[in-house]
């Protein structure tokens, strides 16, 4: 495994790669809810492979459950309960590992039962490490962007955890740029913990961040983690007929529960899909490990750090995926796949 420093604003090395919880492998059945069960321990043997690889950056948040997005109030936590459980089961020391979780998203049916206002960051921060059964997460991120909470609410909250020792490091995601930088200002006036990281879906299907949140990135030392590398599994080419070039859903897949995967079936993503298999061809590896090392490549060429945050359903997907930080890829095949994907203006 490599690893990369997370960002010009900490000193802070994470792998390369890092492994989400949003999605984890699911069996067959279904709950009396009507949501998949989580595959407890297929999941626990892809912990203890990617820990085994040398991937010591693992991400949630504190509404995850695993079997299900959205997820509903009486499935919320799931995800993090089951992480920190499984790694003291896996004894995995706490020192070696980064933990990133997050807040915003409803956890309670009250008026202040979600949102980055005080008085509920302060409850979920307390909630997300009884789950974890953690004494700190490495890093916290806001998860979404609250418009009813000022920024300056939210800045000199995040602060404060850190100040107490219940986090280490400061993050946003899914936030707007001008709302990141009036955060970051105010961090800086006031002597608050800077945000270190950013967490945006950044994939070759979708490279919107390229626009305007990584220019503010590199501006403000901030890194990347890239959500949906592979584009919720569509990049790895098994969406895809190559002979009849048209889509089709193989059985098991998460297109086949998540119904607005099917909306990413367009004329263009056939074309990046299409290239991405030929390249793959050529280099004698699978597509979703060229779609995965174009993100650390273009990492690179960007001047930022960028860490791809994959979902995977088995060990097999998982040491697929681990093997594409070892891949290189040539100056034509990124000519390539930029002239497939270039980021389209509005
Ligand atoms: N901040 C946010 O708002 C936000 C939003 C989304 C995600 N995230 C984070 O980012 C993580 C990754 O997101 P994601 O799950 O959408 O990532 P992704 O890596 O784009 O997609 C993962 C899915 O692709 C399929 N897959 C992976 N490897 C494969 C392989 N080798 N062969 C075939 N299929 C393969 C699996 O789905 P199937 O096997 O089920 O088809 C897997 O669950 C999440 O777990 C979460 O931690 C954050």
């Amino acid at each position: 495994m490599r690893y990369v420093k997370l960002s010009q604003n900490c000193g802070l090395f994470v792998s390369a790669l890092s492994l989400g919880t949003w999605h984890l492998p699911r069996l067959p059945e279904r709950d009396e809810a009507g949501v998949f069960k989580v595959d407890v321990d297929e999941f626990r043997r892809v912990l203890r492979r990617a820990y085994d690889l040398g991937m010591n950056f693992i991400d949630t948040a504190n509404r995850y459950h695993g079997g299900i997005s959205p997820v509903p109030l009486t499935h919320v936590g799931y995800a993090e309960k089951l992480l920190g459980r499984l790694i003291k089961e896996l004894n995995i020391h706490r020192e070696s590992i980064v933990i990133a979780t997050k807040v915003f998203g409803e956890m309670a049916p009250w008026p202040n039962g979600k949102g980055l206002n005080r008085k509920h960051v302060m409850w979920q921060i307390r909630e997300s490490l009884k789950r974890l059964d953690m004494e700190y997460v490495d890093i916290y991120y806001a998860h979404h962007y609250d418009p009813e909470t000022p920024p300056r609410e939210v800045i000199s909250v995040f602060n404060d955890l850190v100040r107490a020792g219940l986090v280490r490091y400061v993050g946003v995601s899914n936030i707007p740029p001008d709302v990141i930088v009036e955060m970051q200002m105010i961090a800086e006036r006031y002597g608050y913990e800077p945000i270190v990281v950013l967490q945006y879906r950044y994939n070759l299907m979708d490279r919107s961040i390229e626009r305007d949140l990584i220019p503010l990135a590199r501006r403000f030392g901030m890194g990347i983690t890239a959500y949906s590398p592979l584009a919720q599994g569509i990049l790895t080419g098994k969406y895809v007929d190559p002979v009849e070039r048209k889509w089709v859903i193989p059985r098991g897949s998460r297109a086949e529960y998540i119904q607005h995967l099917k909306e990413m079936f367009t004329e263009r993503n056939l074309r990046i899909v299409l290239e991405v298999l030929e390249i793959a061809r050529e280099r004698c590896a699978t597509p979703a490990q060229v779609s995965l090392a174009w993100i650390m490549h273009k990492a690179a060429e960007l001047g930022v750090s960028i860490v791809p945050i994959v979902g995977v359903s088995n060990v097999q997907q998982l040491e697929e995926l681990a093997e594409s930080v070892n891949l290189k890829l040539g100056s034509d095949d990124m000519r390539r796949l930029e002239e497939v994907s270039a980021v389209r203006t509005a």
